[in-house]
């Protein structure tokens, strides 16, 4: 694959493109990489603004790596402000001080200093993401972070030409810091990004973009892989490419079964694998785009970002010019395999088609029995307005989000570090609700006038080592029923069972799939409805456990557990690094 300068028509250059194959190594190695966090002053859609970056790249530099891997980072924070990063769906073995969300696992590093994040790789293989785990910051901060397998790709029989990581992303015009502190301030919905961007690239159909259009080339005959990742912050999105069929063969870096599909759902924080076959043999260029998938009440960025995929083949400049006009004026049909906004219906059948591979080689580990099930709500939620204030939310009052009607607190220290410490005292406690503190028609039809408020604080819950544990997530109906992607930290679950409207304890469960459900580290909880996973809780340390809409983490959709640390040795949480930033 190469990138071609059409001369009047620039083509951004996209680094990660160039991004090869590390040579192949059986022992293990320790990578490292330095990140600095720094401005850079970057324009789209002719606004120019200074934008948060990691070493002036947008997006950022891809992480690329083996399973085995040892992983050093060394992070400098070169702004004013705080930051941290966070490497997201990688399991933090007994690292949970390498995980990197602000005020749960670390203090955050403040300016000018660094801080190095160090961790193995080990039994993940495929497509994650890092971003920033600070505020807003992951609006721009983010890249792709790729584990290279020791042994041959399961889905073999297709000889990999190359791949091509797609991330998917928003552009806003405005400072994002303002745009998240205006909605804390007045309590109403955040503005909607300005744009959705592939590989920080909006496409021809915003202004002033034609020339931030993301084109890779590619040979006729062939197949690639296509690393999809959604970096967006507040949007789940389709993503399709006219013409061609998709194969999905992982998710979250798990194998999966071969899945063939015209389109894919994919949500904030989620990373999906798949195998392009170039098989139109007349060649030609096509467009890969991306629209969000719609299902809250709020406003929302309805716009469609588009690129090119463009197979070889010598052409005159006017000739492309020519068809790419063609393209883009009917860009909206043509990708005719993209669903409409608010198709949940495929949403649903698409999340449902992923399985485990389950193979021999890579088994589906899912717990068949379990030791404890906690059951929380996850919901929105419309607090009364302090008084002599105004509000900006529905009906004068103002916004917030809960699980078990809990409105996670971020505490003033990490709270890793704190019960690392034996000082939880002022920092949380665990108490969090086990199941639902109300018991009510949790999806049916609330009137607006019945009580919404939320109760605030920094509420965990706590497991043995080893623990088999059930998480069921039950949407709720407060202003309005919506799909939230429920992200677990240090952890794989299994999503063993979904549904419309409420989960039944008695009949629910025996209808889970307990043989190969799909393992993740971010699933979408359908709109309306509920999702049960379990995990093994292996891993000793504090995990946050949030939904990936960044607007609702920070409403306080969110909540964090504990396992405690094993008997062998090995089995222990590992003591803090002697560079852990201090709050
Ligand atoms: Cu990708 Cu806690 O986040």
């Amino acid at each position: 694959m190469k990138m071609e300068n059409l001369g009047f028509l620039v083509i951004s250059t996209f680094l990660l493109l160039f991004a090869t194959l590390l040579p192949h190594s059986s022992a293990s190695t320790i990578r490292r990489f330095h990140f600095n966090v720094e401005w850079k002053k970057v324009t789209r859609l002719c606004h120019t603004k200074q934008l948060l970056t990691v070493n002036g790249q947008y997006p950022g530099p891809t992480v690329a790596v083996h399973e085995g891997d040892t992983v050093e980072i060394k992070v400098t924070n070169r702004i004013a402000h705080n930051t941290t990063i966070h490497w997201h769906g990688l399991r933090q073995y007994r690292t949970g001080w390498a995980d990197g969300p602000a005020y749960i696992t670390q203090c955050p590093i403040r300016s000018k200093q660094s801080y190095t994040y160090r961790f193995k790789v080990e039994d993940q293989r495929g497509t994650l993401l890092w971003h920033a785990h600070h505020s807003w910051q992951r609006a721009s901060v983010y890249g792709a972070f790729i584990i290279y397998p020791r042994k041959p790709y399961p889905f073999s029989g297709s000889h990999i030409q190359s791949e091509i990581p797609i991330i998917l992303g928003e552009w806003w015009n405005n400072d994002v810091d303002l745009v998240e502190k205006e909605m804390l301030k007045t309590g109403g919905g955040p503005n909607a990004s300005d744009a959705y961007t592939i590989n920080g690239l909006p496409g021809p159909l915003y202004p002033c973009s034609t020339k931030d259009t993301f084109t890779a080339t590619v040979d006729a005959g062939k197949t690639y892989i296509l690393r999809i990742i959604n970096a967006a912050l507040n949007s789940e999105l389709f993503f399709a490419v006219s013409n061609h069929t998709l194969t999905v063969v992982e998710v979250d870096a798990v194998y999966t079964k071969p899945v063939e599909t015209k389109a894919i759902m994919i949500a904030p924080g989620q990373t999906t694998t798949l195998l392009f076959r170039t098989n139109q043999l007349s060649g030609g260029e096509f467009l890969i785009a991306a629209t969000p998938y719609v299902t809250s009440v709020f406003p929302f960025d309805n716009s469609t970002t588009v690129g090119f995929l463009r197979y070889t083949k010598p052409e005159k400049n006017s000739e492309i010019t020519r068809r790419r006009r063609r393209l883009t004026a009917m860009s909206s049909t043509i990708v005719d395999a993209l669903p409409n906004m608010l198709d949940t219906k495929f949403a649903t059948r698409f999340s449902d088609n992923i399985k485990s591979l389950g193979s021999e080689e890579y088994p589906c580990k899912v717990p068949t029995k379990i030791d404890k099930r906690v059951i929380t709500t996850i919901s929105l939620n419309l607090q009364n307005c302090p008084l002599n204030q105004t509000c900006g939310g529905y009906d004068g009052k103002r916004y917030f989000a809960s699980m078990n009607n809990v409105s996670f607190v971020r505490p003033p220290i990490s709270i890793l570090q704190s019960y690392y410490k034996k000082q939880s005292k002022g920092v949380f406690s665990l108490d969090f609700p086990e199941n639902p503190p109300n018991r009510f028609d949790f999806t049916g039809v609330n009137p607006v006038s019945e009580n919404m408020n939320t109760e605030f604080g920094t509420k965990l819950f706590e497991v043995e080592f080893g623990t088999r544990l059930e998480i069921v997530f039950q949407g709720t109906s407060f202003l309005n029923v919506e799909n939230h992607p429920l992200h677990v930290h240090g952890h794989n679950f299994f999503v063993v069972g979904r549904g419309f409207g409420n989960f039944d304890p008695e009949k629910d469960p025996k209808r889970y799939n307990l043989v190969d459900p799909p393992e993740r580290n971010t699933y979408a909880v359908p709109t309306g409805g509920w999702a049960a996973i379990r995990i093994n809780a292996d891993n000793p340390g504090v995990w946050f456990i949030h939904c990936h809409l960044e607007q609702h983490t920070s409403w306080g959709l969110a909540m964090g557990f504990i396992v405690k640390d094993g008997p062998l040795p090995s089995q222990t949480l590992l003591p803090p690094p002697h560079d852990l930033p201090q709050c």
